[in-house]
């Protein structure tokens, strides 16, 4: 399959752009670290192409979804990936992170979805969204994080029920992911609270692999969502 990834430049999209390509799959990667991305090609080679894009930024996203059409063919899969968490007590959190946060987790991913659609649609595709236990659960110090990922789940539910013969949507919706996420957040308290927490969660691998179960299941039925969460923690 022809697979399309947002912020494939580290964590859990750089881990399923690997094994989706060891399975056979031809990627098409994009993030802003563009270094980041050419190291993963350079050492993958073959059926891995490259863009740098801002998904917040929606002439850059037509631009990506117009160079994996040219250069794939298709877009099969759309995996938005692209995300951040900045965790802060509400009462002292900067305004610019509370946009920040909603311009990648939920606009950044709307500008991915509708330069995409028309293309998946034509395909039967299938988008992939990656939600959170946050898509579930509110935590403190992470309220507007929580609301990015309700909305995530939302915008998933809603394409399944308006396209449900023309598309496959499927959220994954993992707990702690050791990965880069956490050093988002600047609060050293909170920094220093959190980190064990993450250091000791899921590996990136292990949410590839739920997503690689999700887009190689057949095609007559969909995995609508998946939650994986650590077993050692409640979340
Ligand atoms: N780690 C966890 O515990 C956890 C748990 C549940 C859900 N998630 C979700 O999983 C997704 C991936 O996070 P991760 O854990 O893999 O963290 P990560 O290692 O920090 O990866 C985040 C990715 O998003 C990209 N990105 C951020 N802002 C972007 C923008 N404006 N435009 C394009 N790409 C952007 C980054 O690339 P560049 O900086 O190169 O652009 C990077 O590739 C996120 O949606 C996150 O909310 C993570």
């Amino acid at each position: 399959m022809n697979i399309l990834i947002t912020g494939a430049s580290s964590g859990i999209g750089e881990a399923t752009a690997r094994l989706l390509h060891k399975g056979g799959h031809t990627v098409f990667l994009s993030a802003r670290s563009f270094n980041k991305l050419e190291a993963i090609k350079a050492e993958l080679g073959d059926r891995v192409h490259i863009i740098q894009c801002d998904v917040k930024d929606y002439e850059d996203v037509k631009a990506m979804t117009h160079a994996a059409v040219q250069s794939m063919g298709s877009i099969d899969v759309l995996i938005n990936n692209a995300g951040l968490g900045i965790f802060d007590p509400l009462p002292i959190a900067k305004i610019e992170d509370w946009h920040e946060m909603v311009d990648v987790n939920v606009k950044g991913l709307l500008n991915c979805t509708h330069a995409a659609l028309p293309h998946l649609v034509e395909k039967k595709g299938h988008i992939i969204n990656i939600g959170s236990v946050a898509s579930h659960h509110v935590f403190a110090n992470s309220g507007v994080y929580c609301a990015t990922k309700h909305a995530v789940l939302a915008i998933s539910e809603s394409l399944r029920i308006e396209f449900p013969d023309k598309l496959h949507i499927t959220t994954i919706s993992p707990g702690s992911v050791n990965t880069a996420f956490i050093d988002q957040t600047k609060n050293d308290n909170l920094l220093k609270e959190y980190k064990p927490n993450f250091a000791n969660g899921m590996s990136a691998e292990l949410i590839a692999d739920a997503i690689r179960y999700a887009i190689e299941t057949p095609s007559n039925s969909v995995i609508s969502e998946i939650i994986v969460r650590p077993s050692k923690a409640l979340y």
